[in-house]
C-alpha cells in the first residue's frame, strides 16, 4: 500500500515542489498551508507521514507537533526549517519528530529522509507483529521452578516442543506439574493453533476407552447406531495426552503401540487403516517398571514410550525452589483476591522448609491460596500455613520412590510402623532439631503445647 504523505509547508512554492516531488516517489500527498488546517486534515484522513514547517503563520510548527503527539502518537513527523537557526530543530526532535531537513535541501535529500523513516517504520511495526506472533506462540510457561532440577525439565521441554512428531512421556508423583508439561510442550510446538485433547485414562470406564480413543463403525457392537471418530482421529494435527497411561487394559495397550510405532489405527469394527499427524504424550505417577514386573503393563510398549521421558523430581527433592514458588503463588493471589500480602515471615518459610509436600506442586499452591484468603495482615506467618501435622503421606511418599507402586495403590507399604510409631518418631526428630524447644516444636508440629506436652507424656518421651 502506498504511503500518505501530509506536506504542511506555508510558502506555497516551495509546498508545491515537495508535493510534486513526493508524488513521482510513487506516494499519495495532501498539503496544508497552516497548522490548523494540517491537523484537521490528519483527523479526517490516514496519513503515514508529515513533513512539517517548523515556521507557520499563527499557530508554529512545534505547537502543531505537541498537538499530534497526543492525538497520534505513532505517527511520523519530520520537520523543516531554516538552516540559520537549527535551535528548534533540536527541540523539535526532543519532543518527539523522527528528523529534520534544513532549508534550503535537495530534493534527493527529502526523498531518502523521507524513506528513510517509512521504512524504519515499517520496519517497527514489523518487529512488534513478530513479537506478538512469538507470544502467543510461547505463551509464558507456569511452570515455575528456578533450581537445577527443574531448569533440566525445561530444557526438555524446548527440545522436545521443536520435534513435534516424538512421542514423550511424563513421569513424576502426583502434583508434580505433568499436565502443565503436558501443556508446554504442546503450546510451543509448531502444532500450537491445532487442539491438543486430554483424557485420563483411569477416569473412563475400561470397556468404554478404547471406543472413545479410537471410534467404531456402524455396527461394531449392538448399539453402534452409526460411525464415531474417536479421539486420535479428532487430534489429528495436534497432540493427545493420555494421563495415566497405566490404568490401560492390556488388551488395549498393543494398539496403543501401533499408533506410536505407525501413526495408524482402525476403528472398532473398522476394516481400513487410518492414519493421522498426533503427538503422543503419555503421563504416568506409577513406576511402569513396577507395572510390567506386575504384568498389568507391556514391556515393549513401555519402551516404546521410555524414547523420550521428562522425570518430574518430587518437591521434596528440589527443597530450594519451595520458597521462590510459595512468593509466586502468594504474588498470583494477591493479584486473584485482590490483596496486598507482602512477605512471607522466616518462620512460615522455616515450616514450609520443614514439610516434605507430599502433595508436592498441587500442595503448595494449595497451601498459599488457603493462607492468603486466610490472611489479615501484610504478612503470611505460620498458623496460616495448614500443612499436614505428621509426616505419613510423605513416609509414603518415599515408600513409592523406592520402586514400590504409590501409595495410594499400595497403602500397605506401611504396614511396618504403626500410626502412633510413625507420630512418635516425627515429635523425637522435631524436638530434636529445635533442640528440645517445646514451644518452637509444637509450632512446627501445627499443635498447641499442651497437646505436644500430653503426647510426650502418652509416649513416655521425657
Ligand atoms: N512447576 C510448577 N510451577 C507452577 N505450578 C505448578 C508446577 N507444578 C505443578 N503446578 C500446579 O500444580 C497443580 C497440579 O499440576 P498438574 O495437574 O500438572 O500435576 P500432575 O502431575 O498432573 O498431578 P496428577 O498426577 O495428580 O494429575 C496445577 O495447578 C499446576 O498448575
Ligand atoms: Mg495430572
Amino acid at each position: 500500500m502506498k504511503a500518505s504523505i501530509l506536506v504542511v509547508e506555508d510558502n506555497e512554492d516551495l509546498c508545491q515542489t515537495i508535493a510534486d516531488v513526493m508524488k513521482r516517489e510513487g506516494y499519495v500527498v495532501k498539503t496544508a498551508s497552516s497548522g490548523e488546517e494540517a491537523l484537521s486534515k490528519i483527523e479526517r484522513g490516514l496519513t503515514d507521514l508529515v513533513l512539517l514547517d517548523i515556521k507557520l503563520p499563527k499557530m508554529s510548527g512545534l505547537e502543531v507537533l505537541a498537538k499530534l503527539r497526543d492525538m497520534t502518537p505513532d505517527l511520523l513527523v519530520i520537520m523543516i526549517t531554516a538552516l540559520t537557526d537549527a535551535r528548534p530543530a533540536v527541540e523539535a526532535l526532543k519532543s518527539g519528530a523522527y528528523d529534520y531537513l534544513l532549508k534550503p535541501f535537495e530534493l534527493d535529500e527529502l526523498k531518502l529522509v523521507v524513506a528513510k523513516a517509512l521504512e524504519t517504520h515499517r520496519l517497527k511495526l514489523e518487529v512488534a507483529r513478530l513479537k506478538e506472533q512469538q507470544r502467543r506462540r510461547f505463551p509464558e510457561s507456569g511452570l515455575y521452578g528456578e533450581s537445577k532440577a527443574m531448569q533440566e525439565v525445561r530444557n526438555l521441554i524446548s527440545l522436545v516442543a521443536e520435534t513435534p512428531r516424538t512421542s514423550v512421556l511424563i513421569q513424576g508423583e502426583s502434583g508434580t506439574g505433568k499436565e502443565l508439561v503436558a501443556d508446554d510442550i504442546h503450546n510451543r510446538s509448531s502444532r500450537a493453533d491445532k487442539p491438543i485433547i486430554k483424557i485420563n485414562c483411569a477416569a473412563i470406564p475400561e470397556n468404554l476407552l478404547e471406543s472413545e480413543l479410537f471410534g467404531y463403525e456402524k455396527g461394531a457392537f449392538t448399539d453402534a447406531k452409526g460411525t464415531k471418530r474417536g479421539l486420535f482421529e479428532l487430534a489429528h494435527g495436534g497432540t493427545i495426552f493420555l494421563d495415566e497411561i497405566s490404568s490401560t487394559r492390556m488388551a488395549l495397550q498393543p494398539k496403543l503401540l501401533r499408533v506410536l510405532e505407525t501413526s495408524t489405527f482402525r476403528r472398532i469394527g473398522g476394516t481400513s487403516d487410518i492414519t493421522i499427524d498426533v503427538r503422543i504424550i503419555a503421563a504416568t505417577n506409577q513406576n511402569l517398571e513396577v507395572c510390567v514386573r506386575d504384568g498389568t503393563f507391556r514391556e515393549d510398549l513401555l519402551y516404546r514410550l521410555k524414547v523420550m521421558v521428562i522425570n518430574l523430581p518430587p518437591l521434596r527433592e528440589h527443597p530450594e525452589d519451595i520458597i521462590p514458588m510459595a512468593k509466586l503463588f502468594l504474588e498470583q493471589n494477591n493479584r486473584e483476591f485482590n490483596k496486598n500480602i507482602k512477605s512471607i515471615s522466616p518462620e512460615a518459610e522455616e515450616k514450609m522448609l520443614n514439610y516434605a509436600w507430599p502433595g508436592n506442586v498441587r500442595e503448595l499452591k494449595n497451601v498459599l491460596e488457603r493462607a492468603c484468603i486466610l490472611c489479615k495482615k501484610e504478612d503470611i506467618v505460620p498458623e496460616l500455613l495448614h500443612l499436614e501435622p505428621l509426616d505419613i503421606r510423605a513416609t509414603m511418599g518415599t515408600a513409592a520412590a523406592n520402586g514400590k507402586k504409590t501409595a495410594a495403590a499400595s497403602p500397605s507399604g506401611l504396614s511396618a510402623e504403626t500410626l502412633q510409631e510413625v507420630e512418635k518418631q516425627h515429635i523425637l526428630r522435631t524436638l530434636d532439631k529445635y533442640h528440645n524447644n517445646k514451644s518452637k516444636t509444637a509450632k512446627m508440629l501445627n499443635i498447641s503445647r499442651s497437646t505436644l506436652r500430653e503426647k510426650l507424656k502418652e509416649y513416655g518421651i521425657d
